[in-house]
């Protein structure tokens, strides 16, 4: 059942005294994990409630180093701040050594991580790796098509496709932009989006995950999914991708047409909601269904939400930030973990990847914590708390 603004205007909304509670909880976990996950990182996502010690690889590991970020900034305890510096190190051997780095996840990576400990504490380290990661990214730009390619060999014609989770990587190439004074950042940074948003963007306001672009013509070619239920369906967390993604650029460039595409995306998000505002992991299910949910889509909306907020106009202003303290009062209610006995993470109930007949993706993360949903919640609930200055 579609749900309406007003209607969701009758559930409760968090505040700060339900957001500070939820955040103490966060941070007692984040505590219990530190002996374990200081030297190593956790898994993309848990394992039957619980995640496991990796290695710094794959896409995921900086969400962790932002949560430990994000808990300093709350504690003020040197403990986390210690713990997420060694890691920022880790972050400087992993670009050097271009480990695992084959992909257009530099942001997710290394703002959350490397920019953060720049802004937080001046780290050289960390500015010289987020620098080097920038650059590593900025290699991936192509100008025939003006966008970055998500994956694969670069160049690679059955890789020549963006993906709308990359506008949560453009901030590193603005970041890249101011700090050196170099304009070729921000420029690559600014047409992807352009070209993104042209591609994925769909009449309904829904998005596509994944959009082809024709090698010989540099135009948009076709869009698919990888991890959606149907090419032609909204997967969840994408469209939440979209809405933070729109966010974070306007913060940088200002442009007044990235409002319109704002609202839309999130409009659309918001009115495909379930009855208890929780999205199930691609918008094709609703209310009643036995499909799995994704918390870390909503956490990631409410963040989009929080930041377009402050440049809306009033009335625009008050509905996103009515409708994020709605949805933040369910994941606080529903999906954060309140007992460290049943989970490490944060936040329960995400769906990193579910298999679908059309799409790409093999069951994982079903119904578990993922580090981007624990790392999202906590930026919420810092929102909700302070007026916090971005990492990204
Ligand atoms: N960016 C990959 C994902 O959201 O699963």
């Amino acid at each position: 059942m579609a749900q309406t603004f007003e209607g969701i205007m009758k559930y409760p909304a968090a505040d700060k005294e339900m957001a500070g509670k939820a955040m103490e909880e966060a941070v007692r976990i984040v505590r219990a994990d530190l002996g374990e996950f200081t030297e190593k990182f956790p898994s993309s996502n848990s394992f039957g409630g619980f995640y496991e010690a990796t290695d710094n690889v794959e896409w995921t590991t900086g969400f962790w180093t932002g949560v430990l970020w994000l808990a300093y900034e709350h504690t003020k305890d040197e403990a986390f701040k210690e713990a997420a510096l060694i890691q920022v190190d880790s972050f400087l051997e992993r670009i050097k050594n271009k480990i695992d780095v084959n992909h257009h996840d530099m942001g997710f990576l290394f703002s959350l991580s490397c920019v953060a400990a720049y802004k937080l504490t001046g780290s050289q380290a960390g500015k010289e790796a987020a620098l080097m990661a920038a650059d590593h990214l900025a290699e991936r730009y192509r100008e025939n098509g003006k966008f970055l390619q998500a994956w694969g060999n670069v160049g690679e014609a059955s890789e020549y496709r963006l993906i709308i989770d990359c506008l949560l990587n453009l901030p590193i190439l603005y970041w890249a932009s101011e700090v050196t004074g170099k304009k070729h950042y921000a420029r690559m940074a600014e047409n992807h989006i352009k070209t993104a948003m042209k591609c994925v963007l769909r009449e309904d306001d829904s998005t596509y995950h994944t959009y082809f672009i024709d090698m010989e013509t540099g135009q948009p070619a076709y869009g698919v999914t990888h991890q959606g239920n149907r090419n032609n369906s909204a997967w969840a967390r994408g469209q939440a991708w979209g809405i933070y993604g729109i966010a974070l650029s306007y913060y940088y460039l200002r442009d007044e047409s990235y409002i319109d595409l704002f609202c839309r995306v999130t409009d659309f998000f918001i009115r495909h909601l379930p009855d208890d505002l929780i999205p199930y992991w691609d918008f094709d299910f609703d209310t009643g269904s036995t499909e799995p949910r994704d918390s870390s889509a909503a956490a990631i909306a409410v963040c989009g939400m929080l930041e377009m907020a402050k440049y809306l106009d009033e009335e625009h202003a008050k509905k996103y930030t009515d409708m994020a303290y709605r949805i933040m009062a369910a994941l606080i209610d529903r999906c954060a973990n309140k007992d460290v006995k049943q989970s490490n993470g944060i936040l329960l109930h995400g769906t990193y990847a579910r298999d679908s007949k059309d799409n790409t993706c093999k069951n994982r993360g079903v119904d578990e914590c993922n580090t981007w949903g624990d790392y999202f919640y906590m930026e919420a609930l810092t929102r909700i708390l302070t007026d916090w200055k971005m990492y990204w």
